[in-house]
């Protein structure tokens, strides 16, 4: 079965589907995106998503490429016509079509949409065979990384030192303060020396999550206290338990960090019980959609 693109208005088997080679998001990376998750057909936290979706645009003004309630048609389109299961659906949204030249078009031109979903597996039955590798790497990002933006090259760089590394995932860190901001493609979070479980406190430092926010919701309804302060790449070091969270990575332990074991290099306890929350969390997700 060919897999199918929405680009611009139209669904393509993916070998014909284009984008304009003046396409600013090809040009300029000017343009934001999302990943959803997708769990027995159902989007995953999908309110989440468009919410922050609409933020990013907003912050870099682009304006929405159509109402939520269509966008939420075409993303279900993409998920249908792809026989989608357990998966994701990305979609992306760019300032549009116009004669390379970096401030706006003067005329305003209709933004890009391009969506397309792939089956994955479905959310982890062994926590212990989803958990991770790690390394530290400096944050080579921007200053606005709060919003979505399709410009990765920092984080591109950064995930190939983690692959050439054997881990999976690269952890970042501010040179000059030496506090960690998230990983490269994910929310970082530690259950420290103390035994407290912190995650970065939201700024223009890092990306809003949306599994960071499920994830808190859950703990909130689990009485489970958390706290979100920076911690430093020492404290995480010392930690007893590291892990990520991201749409697809769910809640993912890290139990090594440069080739180092966090804590007695075991998934821990905190740890476990998030993932099987947070995986009650996903099947809900599905369930309460049905
Ligand atoms: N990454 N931080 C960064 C830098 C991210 O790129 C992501 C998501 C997250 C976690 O956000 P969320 O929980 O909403 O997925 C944190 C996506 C999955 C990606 O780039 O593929």
């Amino acid at each position: 079965m060919s897999r199918i693109a929405y680009v611009n208005g139209r669904y393509l088997p993916k070998r014909l589907a284009a984008v304009n080679v003046e396409d600013r998001g090809l040009q300029f990376g000017d343009g934001v995106y999302e990943v959803v998750t997708v769990q027995d057909g159902r989007f995953v936290d999908e309110d989440l998503h468009l919410d922050r979706l609409e933020r990013s645009l907003r912050e870099i003004r682009i304006p929405m490429p159509m109402p939520r309630g269509s966008l939420r048609q075409v993303l279900a389109e993409v998920v249908r016509r792809n026989r989608v299961r357990h998966g994701l659906c990305y979609m992306q949204v760019t300032r549009g079509v116009a004669p390379r030249d970096h401030p706006f078009p003067r005329k305003p031109v209709p933004p890009g949409l391009m969506v397309t979903a792939k089956n994955l597996a479905g959310y982890p039955a062994d926590v212990d065979a989803w958990a991770a590798k790690a390394i530290l790497y400096p944050d080579q990002r921007w200053e606005r990384r709060d919003i979505k933006s399709t410009n990765l090259l920092p984080n591109v760089l950064a995930k190939q030192a983690a692959r050439e590394a054997g881990a999976a995932e690269a952890i970042l860190y501010d040179e000059a303060t030496c506090l960690v901001t998230e990983g490269a493609s994910t929310s970082f979070w530690i259950v420290d020396e103390e035994g407290a479980l912190r995650t970065r406190h939201l700024s223009n430092a890092i990306l809003p999550g949306c599994t960071r926010a499920a994830l808190m919701q859950e703990l909130r309804e689990a009485g489970i206290p958390w706290r979100e302060e920076p911690f430093t790449v020492e404290q995480t070091r010392r930690a007893r338990e590291a892990f990520v969270t991201s749409a697809t990575s769910y809640v993912r332990p890290i139990v090594a960090l440069d080739g180092q074991p966090v804590g007695d290099g075991r998934v821990g306890p905190v740890t476990r019980r998030l993932f099987e929350i947070f995986g009650r969390h996903v099947k809900g997700a599905a369930r309460n959609a049905a």
